[in-house]
């Protein structure tokens, strides 16, 4: 999705804006611009279609220096990728990016035009910057200038603005669309993203909803929605910059594949006892008001949201509670009838997803109990605005598939559930049970990161497939679909889950020796149906590839292959078979050749609706 970065600083800022772009690359993006003041108060723009490299490249030809800047990385909403749709947008000696949905830009485009301006976008961008240079024109001071616009456009946006009157001063906001401001020694710098500036600082000012600011080198002046002057407090980045490195990996996806032990770790560290879960991390309020919960709802899109259905198995088994799973862009568009006592839950590795955050938002007024955000990103905005935390701790995830942000969530909602149990006074050997089986879990998937040779071979097979099915029962249903969506993101080869039972219902039609099916197959009471269904796809010479328990016989024979992964409580097993298929997507995408850390037309953080 798109991505900001801006500086301002005494020394040429040309450098820092490119490295920042290059930091958010992995977002995924089509285009790609900076617009730099030069020394004579000029703004010099320079834009490209394609990777940052691309933008490079017209720079070496016309290069661009000076002491202050911003720059963009677009993914197409409004207008297909083209240079002249990519920011910045200039309008009468003044250069805006942003990033978001401005939902109002048809009338405000109509208004600008008859006032005599004159359009050379599709975008819904060109419209900010019109209508500030309109205000300017009027008052001839920008800080009003900004603020009058900001209070004309509807709609999500993190924005920046340079102007040549104003050849020391970069002005920006946020509402709905991540920014911070990076602090340097006489020096400021802002971006979407704070990884983006790791390389000049770690010391980050977050700007909240409806906050402006103007910044120049030495000044940071802040006021919020109700045009308050506001003190944002710096922050410490706390992520070490080693892990935005590939290190010895190919691909940030496979290096954070092989982080899973280690991710998992972190996230139960300090939240297990022998006996009992330590759920003080939830905070007084929501330690003591967890024996109310009487219902679950959750909310969350993507592969969060394949995190969810695995927990509303366990929920319900466990804690004997309802819950309900679905994803944001439905939930917050319709009528929910919330129970009394009910927990919503939003699941978000980002916690900036535009229809999870509107979704949280929609529940404020719902008359739930509290709301929970389970998020891997402590400063994000998800987590700010919910109730209550539970943050995952598996580093920052490069990879625009999500790998070990999905098993962390997974954990945490294993601890969750266990938490509920303890809350409502529950089975004490279930509590058992999921300590012990979580505390064993980073060496489990030590031993299934080691199927990775076989899983490599096994790609192979897929190198002419262009549809593939996935099929689990239970929690690995699930698990399943999470499979599928891996494979689909990164291969691009057609791949549906399917709840094996389901499969005599119409899917079984599309079985013949070319078509693959995956199946996750453990131990377990659904073991045995399971097979009769494998059995269904083996009658029809479908290629079957089976990841099942090392305890349990599975037929091999003809094409069929079977991988077996070591033996494991129920509780757990969805995470461990989550790690094959992880394996199985990025080998097939190396086989297919697709770009697997940026995927053609998907985005890490969708930040619009
Ligand atoms: C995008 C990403 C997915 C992710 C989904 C939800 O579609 O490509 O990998 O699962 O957003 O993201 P979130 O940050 O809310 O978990």
């Amino acid at each position: 999705m798109c991505g900001i970065v801006g500086a301002i600083a005494q020394r040429n800022i040309t450098p820092i804006l490119i490295e920042g772009l290059r930091r958010l690359e992995y977002r995924g993006y089509d285009s790609a611009g900076v617009a730099v003041m030069n020394d004579d108060h000029s703004i010099q723009r320079v834009r490209a279609v394609g990777k940052v490299i691309e933008l490079e490249k017209s720079l070496s030809e016309t290069p661009a220096l000076g002491h202050l800047g911003i720059a963009h990385t677009r993914w197409a909403t409004h207008g297909k990728p083209a240079e002249h749709n990519a920011h910045p947008h200039i309008s009468d000696g003044l250069a805006v990016v942003h990033n978001g949905i401005i939902e109002n830009h048809a009338p405000l485009r109509k208004k600008l035009k008859e006032l005599g301006y004159a359009f050379t976008s599709e975008t819904d961008t060109e419209v900010v910057a019109h209508l500030l240079a309109y205000h300017y024109g009027q008052s001839k001071d920008l800080l009003e200038a900004f603020r009058q616009t900001l209070g004309e456009i509807h709609g999500a946006y993190a924005l920046a603005v340079i102007h040549e009157d104003e050849p020391e001063t970069l002005y920006c906001s946020r509402m709905g669309s991540p920014l911070v401001i990076g602090e340097g020694v006489e020096e400021h710098y802002i971006a979407s993203d704070p990884l983006a500036l790791l390389q000049v600082t770690d010391c980050f000012r977050y700007l909240e909803e409806g906050d402006y600011a103007r910044v120049s080198r030495e000044q940071c002046d802040i006021w919020n929605i109700k045009h308050e002057a506001v003190e944002r407090p710096v922050k410490r980045y706390e992520h070490a910059a080693h892990s935005l490195d590939k290190g010895e990996y190919r691909h940030f996806m496979l290096k954070e594949i092989y982080e899973q032990p280690e991710a998992i770790t972190q996230t139960l560290a300090g939240t297990l006892g022998d006996d009992h879960v330590l759920t003080a991390l939830l905070g007084p309020e929501a330690e003591t008001r967890l024996a109310d919960i009487e219902h679950v709802h959750i909310v969350a899109c993507g592969t969060s949201f394949h995190a969810g259905l695995v927990a509303r198995y366990w929920i319900e088994a466990q804690v004997g509670i309802t819950c309900q799973v679905e994803v944001a862009s439905e939930y917050r568009y319709r009528t929910v009838v919330v129970p009394k006592n009910t927990l919503l839950i939003t699941i978000s590795q980002s916690g900036e997803t535009a229809d999870t955050l509107a979704a949280l938002r929609f529940a404020k007024d719902q008359g739930y109990l509290a709301t929970l955000a389970l998020c891997n990103v402590a400063g994000s905005s998800l987590v700010r605005e919910a109730n209550w935390r539970l943050l995952t701790h598996a580093g920052p995830e490069i990879g625009v598939a999500s790998t070990k942000a999905f098993t962390t969530q997974l954990v945490a909602l294993l601890w969750l559930t266990t938490a509920l149990i303890q809350a409502r006074g529950g089975d004490k050997q279930q509590i058992i049970t999921n300590i012990n089986a979580l505390k064993s879990l980073p060496g489990m998937v030590e031993q299934a990161l080691q199927l990775d040779t076989r899983i490599a071979e096994l790609a192979e097979r897929f190198a002419n497939k262009h549809h593939a099915l996935f099929l689990g029962r239970g929690t690995h249903f699930p698990i399943a679909m999470e499979g599928a969506l891996k494979l689909k993101e990164i291969s691009y080869i057609h791949a549906e889950a399917y709840a094996a039972g389901e499969l005599k219902h119409g899917p079984l039609a599309l079985v013949d020796e070319n078509m693959p099916v995956v199946s996750v197959a453990p131990s377990g009471s659904l073991l045995e149906k399971l097979k009769s269904n494998l059995e269904e796809v083996r009658a029809r010479g479908g290629q079957l590839i089976t990841f099942a328990c090392e305890r349990v016989e599975h037929a091999e024979e003809g094409t069929a292959q079977t991988i077996t992964l070591p033996w494991v409580e129920d509780c757990i097993s969805p995470i461990l078979y989550t790690i094959p298929l992880q394996l199985l997507s990025y080998h097939v995408a190396l086989v297919k050749g697709t770009d697997v850390d940026k995927p053609r037309n998907l985005a890490k953080s969708v930040t619009v609706e």
